[in-house]
């Protein structure tokens, strides 16, 4: 069953299987099924936190937690803080969706004129099944959201522009190209576990130091998040390898 699946929603189990791989476990968040008592331990290591909703898309749902001198929380533009835990956790069980969530260290993204960013490396099999990096593009957040969803308000841009206060020429060539890779073995990973797979669209997150982390496994990525770049060129290849694929087949006969 499992190896027929198109799609996985549950982030709990996609963060599972990456964590299955010894040298790809290391760019995985601490992550953890949300509670009273894991949310208390994760704040209190890593100071901040993002809880989304386990079955989410499109950053909706997605809230960020930070403890310092005082707990607060970030939900879309909505920031509130607190004395102690308890009002701390009173308040995000009303303010979550009634769903199940996760808790996740929280990665301090780059930043792009004071706005945070991060990537989305998609990676499909071309004509030969053979897996290929064949898009990547960053996405800078709105000025006071804490997510870079496009369908959050979050703008897409040329990863080269928004890396370039960070890095120069061939060190952000490599950098670029190191992501790509990463993106391409994971896909390897994910194959093991899903042979069925033909695309796969990772989000990563990079922190001040420039490590990367995976924030997340996408299982069925858009392909239109990359016509929003001016030049098509990459666009149009995810598009032909997505047609190619069988990727609008089954929508087309709904
Ligand atoms: N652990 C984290 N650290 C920092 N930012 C995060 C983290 N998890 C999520 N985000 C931000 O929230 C966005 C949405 O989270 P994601 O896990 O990709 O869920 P969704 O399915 O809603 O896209 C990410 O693209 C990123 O901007
Ligand atoms: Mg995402």
């Amino acid at each position: 069953m499992v190896n027929r699946a198109r799609t996985i929603g549950s982030k709990w189990v996609k963060t599972k299987v990456l964590l299955l791989n010894k040298e790809l476990r290391r760019f995985v968040p601490e992550t953890r099924v949300y509670s009273q008592s894991n949310l208390l331990q994760m704040l209190n290591k890593h100071k901040m936190v993002y809880v989304k909703p386990n079955n989410g898309s499109c950053g909706q749902g997605v809230i960020r937690v930070e403890k310092n001198d005082k707990y607060r929380y970030q939900a879309g533009k909505i920031a509130k803080s607190f004395g102690t835990f308890q009002g701390l956790f009173a308040a995000l069980s009303k303010a979550k969706l009634n769903r199940s969530y996760l808790v996740q260290q929280g990665i301090h993204l780059l930043t792009h004129q004071k706005r945070i960013f991060d990537t989305r490396i998609m990676v499909q099999k071309n004509t030969h099944k053979k897996w290929e990096t064949t898009g990547y593009i960053g996405r800078v957040a709105h000025p006071r959201k804490i997510v870079t969803n496009f369908h959050n308000s979050g703008k897409p841009l040329p990863l080269e522009l928004l890396l370039g206060s960070h890095l120069k020429n061939q060190q952000k060539s490599d950098y670029i190209q190191s992501l790509r890779h990463l993106g391409y073995r994971i896909a390897k990973h994910y194959q093991k576990s899903y042979p069925g797979f033909k695309e796969i669209g990772v989000d990563i997150g990079i922190d001040k130091h420039l490590k990367p982390w995976v924030l997340e496994v996408n299982t069925a990525p858009d392909p239109f998040i990359f016509n929003q770049l001016k030049n098509k060129k990459m666009f149009f290849k995810v598009l032909r390898y997505a047609r190619a694929n069988g990727r609008f087949l089954r929508a087309k006969r709904k």
